[in-house]
């Protein structure tokens, strides 16, 4: 045995060939809190030479994790956002980010939301939720067909099946014209390869299609080599795109970040907000 504890002292005194440890009943119920709730080894707390009221706080810190303290779960209250949502809230790559969407959708006041990257429509149904809130027109730009979702708010939305760089070039401005806006975007999602080059053409070939107020939004701009870790504490596998979104952004803006890092920024005459969490959310919107 390593030590006797000094219940009056509150510490473990040196002690070669001791009396075995010795502890008052307030501290060992501690201990035994902090064996068995922080699993923390007996032999470690002697060998520490921790004291009560530093035994106290880490039982107190291990408790307050068991119970969940350290895990946020979250809510939907908006009728439309919730309605919108039904029966689609993950736990995805993206589930953590889908009232931020709405928030920031909203906020802009938008007359035009365009979306790159819609899949199963996950996203979609926070921007088209958006959208009905804010009296907007959302446009939806797959690779791959999605015209068969089922998604409320569809009086709202339109999609198109084309390669989001090229449409960008060729196509966008006429489908304005058509549906009579102006070819402007005041919303722009941006959820599709996660790929260096391919979010750099994207970039290159819609950041000029913004309005002037206008904000896009990158998802998977921290893809952490293949994890996905969500609020909730919750994980899952992903892929690594070897920071690809977020090194496309770091050249756009001119700087360098730490993706697994909350932070906001001004640069290259933009307002920057990172969320780090569940594949990372870059809000990007001009000033
Ligand atoms: C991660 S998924 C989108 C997920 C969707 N935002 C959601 O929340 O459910 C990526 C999508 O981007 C599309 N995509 C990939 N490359 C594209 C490209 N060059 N142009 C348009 N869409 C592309 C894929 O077909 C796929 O449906």
């Amino acid at each position: 045995m390593p030590g006797y504890f000094n219940a009056k002292e509150g510490r473990r005194k040196g002690t070669k060939n001791k009396l075995p440890v010795q502890f008052s009943g307030h501290h060992t119920a501690v201990v035994l809190l902090l064996t068995t709730v922080a699993k923390q080894p007996l032999s470690y707390i002697l060998k520490k030479n921790l004291g009560l009221s530093k035994m106290k706080r880490m039982a107190k810190e291990a408790s307050f994790r068991k119970r969940g303290g350290t895990r946020f779960k979250q809510d939907f209250h908006h009728p439309v956002l919730k309605e919108g949502l039904r029966g689609h809230t993950g736990p995805t790559d993206i589930s953590d980010h889908l009232s931020t969407l709405f928030f920031f959708t909203i906020d802009a006041k938008p007359k035009l939301i365009v979306e790159l990257g819609t899949r199963g429509g996950e996203s979609t149904r926070a921007l088209l939720a958006a959208a009905a809130v804010a009296d907007a027109t959302m446009l939806s730009v797959d690779i791959e067909d999605c015209t068969g979702l089922d998604l409320p708010h569809r009086d709202r939305w339109n999609f198109m099946k084309a390669d989001d760089v090229a449409f960008a070039k060729k196509g966008f401005a006429k489908w304005c014209a058509d549906k009579g806006l102006k070819p402007q975007v005041d919303v722009l999602f941006i959820d599709t390869s996660h790929f260096y080059e391919h979010t750099k053409q994207e970039l290159a070939a819609w950041s000029p299609l913004l309005s002037p107020n206008g904000i896009m939004l990158f998802h998977d701009t921290n893809m952490r080599r293949g994890m996905t870790a969500r609020m909730d504490q919750s994980i899952s596998i992903g892929i690594d795109n070897d920071r690809g979104v977020i090194r496309a952004l770091e050249e756009f803006l001119g700087k360098r970040y730490d993706e697994n890092r909350f932070f906001t920024d001004i640069a290259n005459g933009f307002l920057v907000m990172h969320y780090a969490h569940c594949n990372g959310m870059t809000l990007v919107k001009k000033i």
